[in-house]
């Protein structure tokens, strides 16, 4: 496997906005109903939370997947618990860049002061459970008939890694 983790910059928008559309228009992996164009990507990258990663990996200048977290809820107490989403490219899935992208996400919310990861899967995703429960995450619940997209209802598991973090503050 060639290719590294780096940042996401605002230029790398219109790749990411490729790898996610069909994720949106075909699927109920994400709960959004419009894909988002470059522009719209461009503003998510630039407006996410200073305390959250944002990676893509890249190869030989081709981003090829990416993977980021966001604030879990907004009230104050939530604020050491981070949801994180993982995104490859059709055509680079099980080559393990999932599983690179999700550890370096983690490495990063470790090295933050986080104290838990979650990620939410609209069941059923067997390569997304797959992913997580080889990254150590544990299923901790599941939200029935939480969404509905494409004619149907669908169940949304949940899944937590417990980080490092030992101090309270
Ligand atoms: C989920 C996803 C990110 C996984 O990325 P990937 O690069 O294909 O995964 P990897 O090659 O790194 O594999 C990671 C682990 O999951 C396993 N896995 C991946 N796809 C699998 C599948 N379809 N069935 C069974 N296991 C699978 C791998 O064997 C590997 O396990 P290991 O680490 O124990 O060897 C990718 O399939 C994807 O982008 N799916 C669409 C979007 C999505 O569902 N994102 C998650 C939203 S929460």
């Amino acid at each position: 496997m060639t290719g590294r983790v780096r940042t996401a910059t605002p230029e790398d928008a219109g790749r990411i906005a490729v790898i996610y559309r069909p994720i949106v228009v075909g699927s109920a992996v994400s709960f959004e109903i419009d894909a988002p164009g470059e522009e719209e990507m461009r503003r998510r990258i630039l407006n996410l939370p200073a305390a959250h990663p944002w990676l893509v990996w890249e190869d030989e200048g081709l981003v090829q997947g990416y993977a980021y977290s966001t604030e879990l809820r907004s009230r104050a107490a939530y604020r050491f618990s981070a949801e994180m989403s993982v995104y490859v490219d059709e055509a680079f899935r099980g080559r393990g860049l999932g599983r690179s992208l999700c550890q370096a996400v983690v490495d990063e919310l470790e090295k933050r002061g986080f104290a838990n990861a979650f990620a939410a899967i609209t069941l059923p995703n067997p390569s997304s459970v797959a992913l997580f429960t080889s990254m150590n995450f544990e299923q901790v619940g599941v939200w029935r008939a939480a969404g509905f997209k494409l004619g149907m209802w669908h169940d949304v598991g949940w899944w937590q890694r417990r980080l490092s973090r030992t101090v309270e503050q």
